[in-house]
């Protein structure tokens, strides 16, 4: 029996899988008692596997959330996002009429410019809205997969800069906060990262580029560098790569933030919503070295111009059957 299925018995988890490229929802843990290591393992090997993971039904506190969390790894602070004041570790999300969503409505792999990214990200479901507040979830995984071999080619070595700039909109043009902001533009100096990583446990490739954080790649010139950018930030926008997750009250998502990028779609104001995320460190990202022009593979798909006409199974359409008229 596969290792991993004989892991997720032994922990008596189910493990669905909903989504096509990502997600899967997983039943049979309560995530308000500490996880043994049966059921650790097997959430965490669920949670790279399935690049996302998703936990109705778990009233937990803030510090249980935390407990689960730490299992994972230590816990960063988020420089610029609304925290508690006593536990920095914890970001509270309170959006209502008062206090419209921000920053969070961009396609982005979390916290990105920094030197090491978060591994992964946990967020609960406190009170959602009657409607709206969905959150879109990408597999970067698929979306390196679907480019042409050419192109993964091309990518394969390249690096990009990454930078906090969109939360340099919370420093005010003031002598005093444009000091501030240099204080934190010193702590958090643009970081270099692979534009195609490895992911550390799968190995598999990952487009590792997001249109919040990603500024540039690396010696190319502007214009090519915009232009390579838009390209790569469109594979998010691909359905077949998305999964959209619909909360309800205490629903926990977590997703592999070294694999995925999400999007909060920012719909339902002036209604409430109110979560609470804990994020788990992670390590520097490992990039691929520059690919061999030698392994193009020869198609993604089948092309409709090499099916075999004659063979009975591809479908007929009316040019080749007049074609076939005409030929009689
Ligand atoms: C985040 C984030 C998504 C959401 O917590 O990193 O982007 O749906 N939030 O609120
Ligand atoms: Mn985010």
């Amino acid at each position: 029996m596969d290792q991993k299925v004989s892991a997720q018995q032994a922990s008596g988890i189910t493990v669905t899988r909903v989504g096509a490229n990502l997600g899967a929802e997983i039943s049979g843990v309560d995530l308000r008692q500490p996880l043994d290591d049966t059921t650790f393992d097997a959430i965490q090997d669920a949670l790279v596997e399935n690049e996302l993971i998703i936990f109705h039904d778990q009233e937990i506190t803030s510090e249980q959330l935390m407990a689960f969390g730490r299992r994972f790894g230590n816990l960063s602070v988020h420089p610029f996002s609304p925290n508690d004041k006593d536990v920095p570790e914890l970001i509270k999300f309170a959006n209502d009429a008062n206090n419209a969503p921000f920053g969070t409505d961009v396609w982005h792999s979390d916290e990105t410019f920094r030197e090491s990214p978060p591994m992964a990200t946990v967020l609960c479901a406190k009170e959602v809205p009657a409607v709206g507040g969905d959150t879109m979830y990408a597999s970067m995984t698929a979306a390196f997969e679907g480019l042409s071999d050419r192109m993964q080619q091309f990518i394969s070595g390249l690096e990009a800069v990454h930078d906090f700039k969109p939360f340099k909109k919370l420093f005010a043009n003031t002598p005093e906060d444009r000091k501030n902001l240099q204080h934190f533009e010193m702590l958090y100096p643009p970081a270099i990262h692979p534009v195609v990583r490895v992911h550390p446990v799968t190995g598999r490739k990952v487009l590792f580029v997001n249109p919040q954080f990603t500024m540039a790649i690396k010696d190319m010139d502007e214009r090519e560098s915009r232009s390579l950018l838009d390209t790569l930030f469109y594979q998010a926008l691909v359905p077949e790569y998305q999964f959209r997750h619909h909360w309800k009250p205490h629903t926990i998502a977590m997703w592999d933030n070294r694999s995925t990028q999400h999007y909060a779609i920012h719909d339902y104001y002036p209604q409430r919503r109110i979560m609470e995320r804990v994020t788990i460190a992670g390590d520097r990202p490992t990039g691929v070295e520059a690919a061999d022009p030698n392994t193009v593979r020869r198609f993604k798909f089948k092309a409709p111009e090499n099916v075999d006409h004659h063979g009975g199974h591809a479908p007929q359409r009316q040019f080749r059957r007049e074609l076939e008229k005409a030929e009689d």
